[in-house]
């Protein structure tokens, strides 16, 4: 007998988690600042002795009300102050990478701020060693594979993001491209032209964060001036149908995070995110979780969240995988076995 339908897509949403949580998935936008859990940051506080101005951990997530993307990072940068020590560095790390193996992430690309650490003075050599060390020994443990992005924080200056990079040529083989993050508006990637081509000098592939709440020009600015491979965020693309016809004729992939989205305001309700529209426009979209301690969740949240507003279907579910092994910066073989290991899962679960 059938049975009255309360939601005509639940069966969808049923069907759909254990799809969700078990496929092998690659993350490709995740600050590793922005996964520090308040239980952490509490710890970490104590045993290096930095006041918070917060009673308990859950007095922190109750803080964690944003109405954009500066009183995210308001929040966010003072919490990075119990960061101090290797360790600290390597702790954040282990933590983010065993919640990642529980998602079913097979690989990731982590974003880090140096600039946050080294203006607070924190040793660059203390910061990237204690995140390599966790991800190498990430590899050991969970077989999860990985690349290190330096993000340079756009509201500082062009030099002071010069400065950086040559204390990064030491770590050359430690990190694979450079980014741009932090405050964007008024902050537009044009101001970094110059260390963009630097980095690139020197070997570096280049990505930065553009068109979260900036416009779409600094998205154009980001591919004509930068030279990215990949733009962060970009969902203020949809404002500029040359735009789009340039990022989906090159297929340079877009990393979206729809959580971030919701909780900084760029997306009133995630019903009304464009993550849908965008992958049927023939965009190459990705589903990440940007800052998952402040945000809500880790990707396999994002990814339900996002089906469940927007009834996101198997296939695009696939889809957006399959644009994040694409997109990701590895060998060419190395993404042919993530991509067999992804339809072969489809296989099985999909008839
Ligand atoms: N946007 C810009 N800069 C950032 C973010 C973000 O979501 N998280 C950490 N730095
Ligand atoms: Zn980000």
């Amino acid at each position: 007998m059938d049975q009255p339908r309360m939601n005509p897509h639940r069966d969808d949403q049923q069907a759909m988690m254990p799809l969700i949580t078990h496929l092998p998935k690659v993350e490709l936008h995740l600050h590793i600042e922005g996964s520090l859990e308040p239980e952490l940051m509490f710890h970490m506080a104590e045993r290096n002795a930095v006041a918070l101005k917060y009673a308990s951990a859950d007095a922190v997530r109750e803080a964690y009300h944003f109405d954009n993307l500066e009183s995210f990072l308001e929040i966010y940068y003072e919490a990075c102050g119990v960061l101090r020590h290797e360790r600290d560095f390597y702790d954040l790390t282990t933590a983010y990478l065993q919640r990642a193996h529980a998602q079913h992430v097979v690989h990731t690309e982590l974003f880090f701020d140096p600039q946050t650490h080294t203006e607070r003075g924190v040793p660059f050599a203390t910061v990237i060693s204690g995140i390599r060390r966790a991800l190498v020994e990430g590899e050991r443990t969970y077989g999860i594979t990985s690349r290190l992005i330096m993000c340079f924080l756009r509201h500082l200056s062009a030099e002071a993001a010069l400065d950086t990079l040559a204390q990064a040529l030491p770590y050359r083989e430690w990190i694979t491209a450079v980014g741009l993050d932090s405050y964007e508006v008024g902050h537009p990637p044009s101001l970094f032209t110059e260390v963009f081509a630097r980095a690139r000098q020197h070997g570096f592939l280049t990505v930065a964060h553009a068109g979260e709440e900036g416009p779409a020009e600094y998205i154009w600015q980001a591919l004509n001036l930068l030279h990215v491979s990949r733009i962060d965020h970009g969902v203020r693309c949809l404002d500029d149908d040359a735009l789009v016809h340039e990022l989906v004729s090159r297929q340079v992939p877009l990393t979206v995070c729809p959580l971030s989205n919701v909780k900084l305001g760029v997306f009133a309700r995630l019903e009304e995110h464009t993550l849908r529209r965008m992958l049927q426009r023939g965009l190459c979209v990705t589903v990440n979780s940007d800052d998952p301690a402040y945000f809500g969740g880790y990707i396999s949240e994002n990814f339900v969240a996002a089906q469940q507003a927007l009834h996101l279907t198997a296939p695009e579910i696939y889809q957006l995988t399959r644009n994040a092994i694409q997109a990701a910066f590895l060998p060419e073989a190395e993404k042919q076995a993530l991509l067999d290991k992804a339809a072969v899962y489809q296989q099985q679960v999909v008839p």
